[in-house]
């Protein structure tokens, strides 16, 4: 990452008001918070144009073009075309829906691929199809890292598998999977893929079409924008999917993939994401750059580099004790996780650990996070699971001292 300049961190967090109330927020896995640039948005919409769009009549033109905006903009964010993308109200409703669109293309005895190391929501959905007569195979972690094995997944590739479901990064892992190279062996059998990127999206730039990627998912309130949630489908792969939207919208992809209305002021709010991209990027580079893509692309460098900073001090301090647990790879690489650090303290409970860590005004959570099947995997009880530290890029070093502190009291 040489030649670029440093993040200007205090910079970021301007943008961010619950910044400002003294908390370490280290919960981002579960939500990042959201910039003035969104928040004014969603306003805006609903102050000026809170009307359905598209009608002949002045503010119906400009909620329509503020709702196209908007959507242009999040496609353009991860190297999709406009009719490859819909944003729905969740990625657990996204994967219902898209399940229920795919199920008639599976004949009994088609095989999908799932893991026990994501979130539920790119799992039970798919699981579900075992009632009409598809066959689950579950790649499975190592359960004392929580990784998955490549070699694992080839075994398991048949020429009936028709579909492999994994995450990009799992929000309990942390590490980062090869999704081209995962898509690539489950293209070689014939098989689509739908990925998790949930836990990825805040910290690093996709490129939908370099991970030639079938299906994608991104909830983009981890993403610093509202609770909302952007699926991806390769236009072939839409194309194939069956109508889950009303009769007259057949035939009409994307909207085919997204039964119900948009929630217009949050998805007005996206352009608000961008927004705030843009003005890092503005901030820190005088080249002018007309691509978006590009100037997005330089953003999540800067991101990176500063996530490794706290996150590779933070994964030091958690790996070298002794007490400590950490889950997944051992350091804070970029290459290999993403800075969600899950662990378990020797003898004291997930629960006991973040509530004292809240005591000094630092906020993580504990638990399973919907990733049941991989705590539990993991060989810990889901409830109480681990305590989880996640980071963007407007953490700082300061903040994860304060952590090591703490947890140093703690252990
Ligand atoms: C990795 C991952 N996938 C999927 C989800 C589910 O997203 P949503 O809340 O949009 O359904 C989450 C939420 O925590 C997640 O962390």
């Amino acid at each position: 990452m040489t030649g670029l300049p440093c993040l200007d961190v205090d910079y970021c967090r301007r943008a961010f008001p619950p910044l400002e109330n003294g908390w370490a927020y280290f919960e981002n896995a579960g939500g990042s918070y959201v910039p003035r640039s969104v928040i004014s948005r969603m306003t805006a919409f609903m102050n000026e144009c809170q009307n359905q769009p598209d009608w002949p009549f002045e503010s119906a033109q400009l909620a329509g073009e503020r709702l196209e905006t908007a959507q242009a903009l999040m496609a353009r964010t991860i190297n999709a075309a406009r009719d490859e993308i819909i944003i729905g109200p969740s990625t657990t409703l996204n994967v219902y829906v898209l399940a229920q669109a795919l199920r008639p293309t599976f004949a009994a005895g088609d095989e999908i691929v799932v893991t026990n190391q994501d979130h539920e929501a790119n799992s039970g959905a798919w699981r579900r199809l075992e009632e009409f007569g598809v066959v689950i195979r579950e790649w499975r972690i190592d359960p004392q890292n929580g990784e998955l094995d490549l070699a694992d997944l080839q075994a398991m590739l048949t020429p009936r598998t028709r579909l492999v479901c994994f995450p990009h990064v799992s929000n309990v892992v942390g590490s980062i999977n090869p999704v081209a190279e995962i898509t690539a062996r489950a293209h070689a059998v014939g098989a689509r893929v739908c990925v998790d990127g949930v836990a990825y999206a805040a910290h690093a730039q996709i490129d939908v079409k370099a991970l030639d990627v079938d299906f994608y998912l991104c909830s983009l309130y981890k993403l610093y924008g509202p609770h909302l949630a952007l699926l991806y489908g390769k236009r072939e792969a839409i194309a194939e999917a069956r109508n889950q939207n009303h009769f007259f919208h057949d035939g009409n992809p994307p909207e085919t993939l997204h039964p119900g209305g948009l929630n217009y002021e949050a998805v007005a709010s996206l352009s608000g994401i961008v927004d705030y991209l843009d003005g890092v990027y503005a901030h820190h580079f005088t080249a002018p750059e007309n691509d978006l893509f590009v100037r997005l692309g330089r953003v999540f460098q800067l991101f990176a580099a500063q996530e490794e900073a706290c996150g590779g001090r933070l994964a030091a301090y958690l790996a070298g004790r002794s007490e400590i647990r950490l889950i997944g790879h051992m350091n804070g690489d970029r290459d290999s996780r993403m800075p969600t650090f899950s662990f378990v303290v020797a003898g004291q409970s997930s629960r006991a650990v973040a509530e004292a860590l809240a005591q000094e005004k630092i906020a993580v959570g504990y638990g399973h996070f919907y990733g049941y099947r991989c705590v539990e995997a993991l060989g810990l009880a889901p409830d109480d699971g681990v305590v989880r530290a996640s980071l963007v890029h407007y953490n700082t070093l300061a903040e994860v001292e304060r952590l090591i502190a703490a947890l140093e009291r703690i252990v």
